[in-house]
């Protein structure tokens, strides 16, 4: 396949907009006029594909097409930007081994309950959420929990290499050699996650504005949302955030990503203060003596 560089088609500032404003309510990622060279060079490719003209032409097939739920389903692959790798942010993940999970353990028991749920929004490739896998898979105090980790992202390429769980090099700019031992073998032209591993994790593809499939998630304890909603404006982040905040149990944390914070979103978290980082927690009304 012969693969372009710049675009083969030019964009107006009207198409810009109408393009722009139909991706954005599809899955809330905002692209500024700065970025019209991006969508011009990304989108033309569909355009060749699919024989159309202009962008007018383009924006017309994705509004009206009997097609259009899977051609914008598909444009995700070429918009997101899906870096990631295997045991980001560190200082937050020995917080979550080390201080958030003992206190999970220890609430939850406390309720007769011994299972855990983590869903990882905005997977990408699967690095995080196996990276979640791994931690809790060395604590001893879980032997014999239920565990389960949910990926979930709105590109279905990145959820296929996610399932595949082979990877090569970049992804472990951030492991260590003992880690890359223990929970990887050698594969193909690169390392496969054990299956010990993988079978904690569930891949799903979920679009965070998709309320109607986020109801049937269920409840979870944890929710890690990291370097996904930097690419949404602030309604964007509003209304996933809100999301996370009904999604997640009494006294259930969210982890972001170490840019982002809640200033000016939402006042429905507390910022609770650990000696790795700082975590935010939905209150738990059982402890603070509220409703039930
Ligand atoms: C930069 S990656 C972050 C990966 C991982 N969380 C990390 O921090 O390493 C952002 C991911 O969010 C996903 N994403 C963006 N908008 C989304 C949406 N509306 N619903 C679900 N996933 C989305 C993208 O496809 C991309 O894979």
């Amino acid at each position: 396949m012969s693969f372009s560089l710049s675009p083969t088609h030019s964009m107006s500032e009207d198409e810009f907009q109408l393009l722009r404003d139909c991706i954005y309510a599809h899955c809330g990622i905002h692209f500024d006029l700065d970025s019209k060279y991006i969508l011009e060079k990304r989108l033309s490719l569909r355009l060749r594909d699919l024989d159309l003209p202009t962008f007018y032409d383009y924006y017309h097939y994705l509004k009206y097409n009997r097609n259009k739920e899977q051609e914008l389903m598909d444009i995700m692959d070429v918009l997101t930007t899906n870096e990631t790798y295997f045991f980001r942010e560190l200082f937050q993940l020995k917080a979550f081994s080390d201080e958030i999970i003992p206190e999970l353990i220890k609430r939850k028991a406390a309720r007769g309950s011994r299972s855990l749920r983590i869903w990882s929004a905005g997977c990408s490739t699967g690095e995080e959420p196996y990276t979640i896998a791994m931690l809790l898979s060395t604590i001893p105090e879980l032997s014999g929990w239920k565990i389960e980790i949910i990926g979930t992202d709105i590109s279905q390429k990145v959820l296929h290499q996610a399932r595949r769980a082979v990877y090569g090099t970049s992804s472990f700019r951030s492991t260590e050699e003992s880690d890359l031992r223990r929970f990887f073998h050698k594969h193909d032209n690169g390392y496969k996650v054990n299956d010990s591993i993988r079978e904690l994790v569930t891949i799903s593809h979920l679009n965070l504005f998709d309320t109607n499939r986020l109801t049937m998630l269920g409840k979870v304890d944890l929710v890690f949302c990291r370097n996904v909603i930097i690419y949404f404006d602030k309604p964007a982040k509003k209304r996933v955030i809100e999301s996370f905040h009904s999604v997640l149990d009494d006294g259930g944390f969210l982890l972001l990503g170490h840019s982002e914070s809640l200033m000016n979103i939402s006042t429905q978290f507390t910022l609770r203060h650990f000696k790795n980082d700082m975590i935010y927690q939905k209150p738990d009304c059982f402890l603070a003596g509220g409703r039930r």
